[in-house]
C-alpha cells in the first residue's frame, strides 16, 4: 500500500504549501492544446483550498536551458487555470527571488499563486540546494502531486523536500498505488502489451515485467527486432541491430511468457498513401517494411487481453498516425477498453490514441506520466517519491 504521507496527514489551515505539479502541457501560439495534467491535478489543489491553504503551484514547461526563455513561460498555463478553477489565480514572473516571495507572502488562503517555469533556473535539473532553499523559502508545507516528473531529482520535485514537511498530493497517490498494485499485486492472469518504435527504449521494462506478468505481448516497430535476432527477413522495417544481441537474451530468457505478432500490414513506403497488404510473419519481401500488426495479432491480443485479470499497456502497435496503420493500436484500445480486467494505459501515444477513439473513459487508470510510467514499469525507485515522509 502507499507507503508516504499524504495531503490528509497534514493541517494546510492558514498556512502556505508549495505543491509541485505537472503542467508540462502541449502549448501552441500560448493557448493549452490538451489540459488533460491540469485537471488529473485539481483534486489535491480544491482539497488544499477549502482546508484553508494558500495555494503555490510550480511546475517545469517544456526543457529551456536554465535561463528564461518566454516561448516556454508558464503565463498561459496560469491563464488556462483561471478556466479551471474559482479560485483567485495570481502569476509571477519568478520561480524563486524577492519578486516570487513577496507574492507569496501577499498570497491569501484561498488563493493560487503559479510560479513561473522552474527550469528558467540552472539550478532545477543541476538539483542545486541552493534552489531547493530558495523554494522551500516560499512555503509552510511541500506537496508533490507531479507524479509525470517523479522520475526527475531535480530541485523542485526532490531537493525542495530536504527543506519542508513534505508530503504527496492525491494524483501522486491514485498514480503510484495503481501502478504499485499491478506490479506487485495483480489480479492475474497479468497481460502487459509493449510497443513503440524501439525495443532500446524499454528493455528494462521488458525484462521487469518478464518477471512479474504472466504474458508480455510485443506489437510496434520494437518487435522487429526480435524477429531478426531470430534470423526472420523484415524486409526494410526498422531494425534496431545494436540491440539484437539483447532481443535474443530476451527471448531465451522469457519461458514463452513472451508473445510476438503473427502478421504485419506492410507498405512498399514510408507514407500513408503507400501500397499497403496484410502478411505473415516470414514473408516481408525486400522494399517493404512493417508498419502495423495485422488483423489476426489483433485477433490473438485481443484474446489474451479478454482473459486477463490485470493489462498494462505502453507504446502503440504500428505508426497510427497514419489511417491505413492504424488498425492495430486501435484494435488493441478496443480490447482493453472491453476488457472488464483492471487497465492501466501509460504513455503518450497509446492514451492519445484511446482518446481518440472515445475510449479513454473504459480504462480503469490513464496515467498522466510517460518516463515516469516507463520508470515505475522498468521496477525503479523514483526520486519524487522517495523524497517523501514516510508514513
Ligand atoms: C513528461 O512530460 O514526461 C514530464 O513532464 C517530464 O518532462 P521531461 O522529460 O522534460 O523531464
Amino acid at each position: 500500500m502507499f507507503s508516504k504521507k499524504t495531503i490528509a496527514d497534514i493541517d494546510p489551515q492558514g498556512k502556505r504549501v508549495l505543491v509541485r505539479v505537472d503542467f508540462n502541457v502541449p502549448l501552441e501560439a500560448g493557448v493549452v492544446q490538451d489540459d488533460t495534467r491540469m485537471t488529473a491535478a485539481l483534486p489535491t489543489i480544491e482539497n488544499l483550498l477549502s482546508r484553508g491553504a494558500a495555494v503555490i503551484l510550480c511546475s517545469h514547461l517544456g526543457r529551456p536551458t536554465g535561463e528564461p526563455d518566454p516561448q516556454y513561460s508558464m503565463a498561459p498555463v496560469a491563464e488556462h487555470l483561471r478556466t479551471l478553477t474559482q479560485a483567485p489565480v495570481h502569476f509571477v514572473a519568478e520561480a524563486v527571488g524577492t519578486q516570487a516571495e513577496a507574492a507569496a507572502q501577499a498570497l491569501q488562503p484561498g488563493e493560487i499563486l503559479v510560479l513561473e517555469n522552474t527550469r528558467f533556473y540552472a539550478g532545477e535539473t543541476k538539483n542545486d540546494p541552493a534552489m531547493a532553499e530558495a523554494l522551500a523559502k516560499l512555503a509552510d508545507i511541500y506537496v508533490n502531486d507531479a507524479f509525470g516528473s517523479a522520475h526527475r531529482a531535480h530541485a523542485s520535485t526532490e531537493g525542495v523536500a530536504r527543506h519542508l514537511p513534505a508530503v504527496a498530493g492525491l494524483l501522486m497517490e491514485k498514480e503510484i498505488q495503481y501502478l504499485g498494485q499491478a506490479l506487485a499485486e495483480p489480479k492475474r492472469p497479468f497481460v502487459a502489451i509493449l510497443g513503440g518504435a524501439k525495443v532500446s527504449d524499454k528493455i528494462e521494462v521488458i525484462r521487469n515485467l518478464l518477471s512479474k506478468a504472466d504474458q508480455v505481448l510485443i506489437g510496434g516497430g520494437m518487435a522487429n527486432t526480435f524477429f531478426a535476432a531470430q534470423g526472420i527477413a523484415m524486409g526494410d522495417s526498422l531494425v534496431e541491430p545494436d540491440a539484437i544481441d539483447t532481443a535474443k537474451a530476451l527471448l531465451a530468457d522469457a519461458g514463452g511468457k513472451l508473445s510476438l505478432p503473427v502478421d504485419f500490414v506492410i507498405a512498399d513506403a514510408f507514407s500513408a498513401d503507400a501500397g499497403h497488404e496484410a502478411r505473415a510473419v516470414g514473408d516481408v519481401p525486400a522494399g517493404w517494411r512493417v508498419l502495423d500488426i495485422g488483423p489476426n495479432t489483433v485477433a490473438a491480443f485481443s484474446a489474451a487481453v479478454r482473459a486477463a485479470g490485470t493489462v498494462v499497456w505502453n507504446g502503440p502497435m504500428g505508426v497510427f498516425e497514419m489511417a491505413p496503420f492504424a488498425a492495430g493500436t486501435f484494435g488493441v484500445a478496443e480490447a482493453v477498453a472491453d476488457s472488464a480486467a483492471v487497465s492501466i494505459v501509460g504513455g503518450g501515444d497509446s492514451v492519445s490514441a484511446l482518446q481518440q477513439s472515445g475510449l479513454a473513459d473504459k480504462i480503469t487508470h490513464i496515467s498522466t506520466g510517460g518516463g515516469a510510467s516507463l520508470e515505475m514499469l522498468e521496477g525503479k525507485l523514483l526520486p519524487g517519491l522517495a523524497a517523501l515522509e514516510d508514513k
